[in-house]
């Protein structure tokens, strides 16, 4: 059985004190549930990384970068390296999330180099994949899913595969409200692991973590982690706030 995670996406929100604060909040709401078996993510924005993981010090709380730069060092003006995440006391980068591809236009290339960058320093990648909208439409989901997973993750070693943590975002599903519905996710999360199988093998398929990400909330989160092959989420919105990531966070049955 793969770990359960659940990962919050801060995006571009939450000042240092503001981030510190909610980290704080979370600390204060997990003491008063039992999720010793859930792994919590939080991801808040590169200036606030410091800070958050001084916040989360000595409690069940990782904290990811959202982004990170796949050279190790170099002329690359605004850009961050796996390496100094690593200074600062990251264990997690998320890497090729939709919004990077569609705004900053990340490509497979870029997106296997970064996943080999954080590898490289010993941080787990939480490797975000997903169709759009008129991919959906047209019924070819899993030939975008399968395809994006196999150039930018299936040049790995088995060894490396096995650290690795996917997250499937629909990206009709992210910030619109609009959710996969759990039969959806399932469908899709199997498909995964089913290509998962075949390039490494049963038992690195079953242990990897495969999170659903995509308008999920406190109210929608047990119906689709309920589903078979669903490991947790990577939350965006309801992460924002302590009370709605926590009753994310305990709605494994
Ligand atoms: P929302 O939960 O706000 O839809 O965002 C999902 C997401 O993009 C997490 O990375």
């Amino acid at each position: 059985m793969a770990r359960k995670i659940v990962a919050g996406n801060w995006k571009m929100n939450k000042t240092v004190n503001e981030g510190v604060q909610l980290v704080e909040d979370l600390k204060n709401e997990l003491a008063k549930v039992d999720a010793s078996d859930v792994t919590v993510v939080v991801s808040p924005p590169y200036v606030n990384l410091s800070e958050a993981v001084k916040a989360a010090g000595g409690s069940a709380v990782n904290v990811s970068a959202q982004n990170v730069h796949q050279e190790a060092s170099g002329a690359y003006t605004g850009e961050i390296s796996a390496e100094m995440l690593k200074s600062v006391g990251v264990g997690y980068v998320i890497i090729g999330h939709s919004e990077r591809r569609e705004y900053f236009g990340e490509n497979s290339t870029d997106i296997a180099k970064k996943v080999d960058a954080v590898l490289a320093q010993g941080l787990t990648p939480i490797y975000c994949c997903g169709e759009v909208k008129e991919e959906r439409e047209s019924g070819q989901q899993n030939k975008i899913v399968g395809g994006q997973i196999e150039a930018e993750l299936f040049h790995l070693s088995a060894e490396d595969f096995a650290k690795v943590v996917i997250a499937y975002e629909p990206v009709w599903a992210i910030g619109t409200g609009l959710t996969a519905s759990p039969d959806q996710a399932q469908d899709m999360h199997a498909f995964i692991r089913s290509c998962v199988t075949e390039q490494y093998g049963e038992g690195i398929a079953n242990e990897t973590p495969i999170l659903y990400g995509g308008s999920c909330k406190p109210s929608n989160a047990a119906e689709i982690f309920g589903k078979k092959d669903v490991d947790g989420g990577l939350i965006g919105g309801a992460s924002l706030k302590a009370e709605d990531f926590i009753g994310i966070i305990t709605a494994f049955n």
